[in-house]
């Protein structure tokens, strides 16, 4: 057929057919999940949202023609993803790309597929690093909400509790890096609070004094660790009487808050009544999860699904945030592409694709999605607290939402649970710390060269352990420290040269 007709023809007769009937197309896939279930996002968890979404896909008259032919490839949190996509480099390229989840792997994938205007869509990739689409993200869309997105319910609260300064305290691990992720986004999106950093390495005990130190000036304790430092941390600041009100408490849990949920603070030791009274001033802010009657087929098939495959799985009774995004990262991209198409473009066009998924609000399977001008999702998050002291079961108390920037505490909560008793010694002026970071100095390593920034990792964890802390509280000592970031970084990537 196609030797038959000459290429205008052909491409006539493909637009004539894009306008008058449905379109018909074969689109690749190529979808990079890690065959390693120790990751929620695993192979095993999301692929059959992906299978799920092209089923639906089939049943829509207008994406009916869409055929879509999907290659699952493992991945990893480093490199093997982006080795995949090269060793592909002279084959057919796929013409949209879904993931990879972890950071620095979707960093290398998606400056190669923009570089191929090859549209990406993530769940993840939500480091602060990634909201500049204007070169090398320039085809990312981030269907989940990322870092930052999440920092604005952060930024509502301080604003609306009239609260000043904030303690920091990350745990790190190797390869991922969630939790120095998480809180970057604090960090970059609220320059004018007084801001100190508390980081330890993964595996470390948890020096609870030296923490506790931190917070002598500080208002706000957000944390993001593991549930056992959690409760270590929180019993320790009980027992200093910390927890009366004085400050306030935060964890940052997007995707595995289940394990916050209630009774996180029973462990069946001696410490759980004091447990039970330290956390009932620890707040946790998660996603809002929103759910619909068609959500209900799509959850009783992945749980399904799930439990073929991971045996003794705990987490099976949830869909988390990942099968939920890449399964509307496929309805997105049909939206996207149909339109496109529809308007005379290719499906080899990614910019077009890409900026057509931009800025738009369309119907996912557990709700609205909306995509911000940038090609982020507005993100809706929840604030859970203990509402019972006596049981010490948790409910919602508040929602946020990104749409229109609103913060509701739920009926029947009082804003006093948010109220200080008792202002501190009030931290010193903030100058306006601009000092010609694009990003925090926290980010550095993200908007590094893939090579070097594989090298920094490498290098920053040769020392096993560390413990830095960081306190942002004069505009010399914020612009000393991206300093030395900066000199530290490109050292690396010199010696790597050599
Ligand atoms: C899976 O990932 C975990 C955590 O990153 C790691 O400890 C484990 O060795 C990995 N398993 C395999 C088979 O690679
Ligand atoms: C074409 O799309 C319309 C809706 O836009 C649908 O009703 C119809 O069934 C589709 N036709 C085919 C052949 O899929
Ligand atoms: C989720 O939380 C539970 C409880 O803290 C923990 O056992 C599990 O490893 C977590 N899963 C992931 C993937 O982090
Ligand atoms: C892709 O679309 C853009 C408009 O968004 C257009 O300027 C460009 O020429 C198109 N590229 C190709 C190869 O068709
Ligand atoms: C986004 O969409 C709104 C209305 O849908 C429009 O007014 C606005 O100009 C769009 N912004 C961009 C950057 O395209
Ligand atoms: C906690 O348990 C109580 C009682 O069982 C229930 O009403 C409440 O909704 C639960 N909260 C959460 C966040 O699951
Ligand atoms: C903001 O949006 C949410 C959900 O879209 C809605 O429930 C809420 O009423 C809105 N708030 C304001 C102040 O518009």
């Amino acid at each position: 057929m196609l030797s038959l007709c000459n290429l205008y023809v052909c491409l006539s007769a493909a637009l004539m057919q894009a306008v008058a009937h449905n379109v018909t197309e074969n689109i690749e896939v190529l979808a990079f999940l890690p065959q390693n279930n120790s990751y929620l996002f695993s192979f095993a968890r999301v692929a059959p949202a992906v299978l799920y979404a092209e089923r639906i896909l089939k049943t829509d008259g207008r994406f009916s023609g869409f055929r879509f032919n999907i290659h699952f490839e493992d991945s990893d949190c480093l490199n093997s993803a982006m080795f995949t996509l090269v060793d592909r480099s002279c084959g057919q390229k796929p013409h949209l790309i879904l993931g990879p989840v972890c950071e620095y792997a979707a960093a290398a994938v998606v400056r190669l597929a923009s570089h191929w205007n090859v549209p990406v869509i993530s769940a993840g990739a939500l480091a602060a690093g990634f909201s500049n689409k204007n070169a090398e993200y320039a085809h990312l869309t981030r269907i989940a909400p990322s870092y930052v997105k999440m920092a604005e319910i952060f930024t509502a609260m301080f604003e609306r509790f009239d609260w000043r300064s904030a303690l920091l305290v990350y745990e790190d691990d190797k390869e991922e890096r969630n939790c120095y992720f998480t809180l970057e986004g604090i960090y970059h999106l609220m320059p004018d609070i007084h801001m100190k950093t508390y980081a330890f390495s993964e595996g470390d005990a948890l020096d609870t004094d030296d923490v506790l130190q931190n917070i002598i000036d500080t208002e706000v304790v957000i944390m993001c660790m593991g549930a056992e430092k959690i409760r270590e941390l929180m019993l320790a600041a009980h027992k200093r009487q910390l927890t009366s009100g004085n400050y306030m408490f935060f964890n940052v849990d997007l995707f595995n808050a289940s394990s916050y949920g209630n009774g996180s603070w029973r462990k069946g030791d001696k410490y759980d009544n004091n447990a039970k009274q330290a956390y009932a001033s620890l707040n946790t802010v998660t996603l809002l999860r929103t759910v619909k009657p068609e959500f209900e087929k799509f959850s009783e098939e992945m749980k399904t699904s799930m439990k073929q495959v991971l045996r003794d799985c705990k987490d099976c009774e949830s869909i988390n945030m990942f099968a939920e995004g890449f399964h509307d990262a496929m309805l997105l991209y049909a939206i996207a592409l149909y339109e496109a198409m529809k308007n005379g473009y290719s499906k080899l066009n990614g910019s077009e694709i890409t900026s057509r998924m931009w800025n738009r609000t369309f119907e996912g399977i557990a709700g609205q999605v909306s995509i911000d001008e940038n090609g982020d999702r507005n993100g809706d998050f929840s604030l859970i607290a203990m509402t019972n002291i006596g049981s010490g079961t948790y409910e919602v108390v508040a929602n946020y939402f990104g749409g229109n920037g609103s913060f509701q505490l739920l009926p029947g909560i009082s804003a006093d649970r948010f109220t200080l008793k008792g202002r501190h010694k009030s931290p010193p002026e903030i100058p306006d710390n601009s000092c010609g970071l694009g990003v925090s100095a926290l980010t550095g390593v993200i908007v590094g060269a893939v090579l070097g920034a594989v090298m920094l990792i490498t290098f920053y964890f040769i020392r096993k352990n560390y413990k830095i802390t960081i306190e942002r509280r004069t505009q010399a000592e914020e612009c000393n420290t991206a300093k030395h970031r900066q000199l530290r970084e490109d050292s690396i990537r010199s010696n790597f040269s050599v």
